[in-house]
């Protein structure tokens, strides 16, 4: 079975969830709702994620929408049936070309496996379109692909390029996922831009972990989001991205200040926690942060007294300059109302 956490992730949270937690027990106690408006694999708004308790997820990428949806809906599906497709996909063997194989075949993995990841997404596509599957059981199915496609990638973790050397031979190997259905039943997902979704919805605590680096997530997860939507779209260059202009973040322009005030002004809610590192003007160009501490004390402040919690982490780079001394770090506003 695969956990949610499963997934390599630039920014992911996984590791210092015990410190978010520790955050919000101390500051906030007991609360209804969570909401996590720059899901990315969701494992933060997971980790809160109880019977009683609604988590809203939101994520600007279809292919989160997906795994959230996959982890974190409260819809019914049929796991049986799920496993006897999954272990019909795990014995697929196909030798015919198709839209994946094309492009992505003998770069990001060998002729062969990229045949039958294509071939299985198809496939999925066709479950559904016949009703065999409902929405929540597709999004379970392309999910598990998207974690066993990514754990076989031949690339550093993202999907900016590929590693130019000869493909290993690999095994795809699609797995259940672990669902906690019981504890979703409250839950909502969203695929929107946050500062569009933070004008319709109400929560108690409100988390945001946006991107804080010019790095575009479309860019680094294209073939994912690819794979996920589906539409067999053109791809261009070396990396074979394809036209993700609708998919850019104002969070990694210069706009992010501006988007990031608008995002706090119209929260409703009674708590902030906000996760940006202190990366500052310490590494390249491309990890420089966005929004300038002075900025967010700005916006934060309007809405109640600032609280700043510090870790020490180690940096997932992709083997570019070592920057030492990272903290995580998250601020945190109890509303004033
Ligand atoms: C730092 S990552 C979040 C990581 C997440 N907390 C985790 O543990 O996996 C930031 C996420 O924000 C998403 N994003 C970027 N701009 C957005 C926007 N304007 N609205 C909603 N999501 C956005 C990106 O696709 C990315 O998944």
């Amino acid at each position: 079975m695969y956990n949610i956490s499963q997934r390599r992730y630039l920014g992911n949270k996984n590791s210092i969830l015990p410190f978010i937690d520790e955050i919000i027990k101390a500051e906030v106690g007991k609360f209804d709702s969570f909401c996590d408006i720059f899901s990315g694999t969701g494992v933060v708004g997971e980790y809160f994620n109880e019977k009683d308790t609604k988590i809203i997820s939101n994520d600007l990428l279809y292919n989160n929408f997906v795994s959230l949806n996959a982890f974190l809906s409260p819809e019914s599906f049929d796991e049986v049936k799920l496993l006897n497709i999954i272990d019909e996909f795990n014995h697929i063997k196909t030798n015919k070309e198709n839209y994946f194989s094309k492009n992505f075949g003998d770069r990001y993995f060998s002729k062969n496996v990229a045949k039958k990841i294509g071939y299985i997404r198809e496939k999925i596509k066709t479950l559904f379109v016949l009703h065999h599957i409902n929405q929540h059981e597709k999004n379970i199915l392309i999910t598990s692909l998207l974690y066993s496609v990514d754990r076989i990638a031949n690339t550093v973790g993202h999907y900016d390029a590929y590693i130019k050397k000869e493909i290993k031979s690999q095994n795809l190997e699609m797995k259940m996922l672990n669902i906690s259905t019981e504890k979703n039943t409250n839950n909502e997902i969203h695929n929107k831009d946050a500062n569009l979704l933070i004008r319709d919805i109400e929560c108690d605590v409100l988390y945001l972990d946006p991107p804080y680096n010019s790095r575009q997530y479309c860019d680094a997860y294209h073939l994912l989001e690819n794979l996920a939507l589906w539409n067999k779209p053109k791809v261009f260059g070396v990396a074979k991205k394809f036209d993700r202009t609708k998919l850019k973040s104002d969070y990694s322009k210069i706009n992010a200040p501006k988007s990031f005030d608008d995002l706090i002004q119209n929260a409703k809610c009674n708590y902030i926690l906000l996760s940006y590192n202190n990366m500052g003007n310490k590494g390249n160009i491309r990890s420089n942060a966005k929004i300038s501490d002075k900025d967010i004390i700005n916006s934060l402040e309007k809405r109640g007294e600032i609280k700043v919690f510090e870790k020490k982490y180690k940096e997932f780079n992709a083997g570019n300059a070592k920057v030492g001394d990272n903290k995580e770090r998250v601020f945190f506003v109890k509303v004033q109302k």
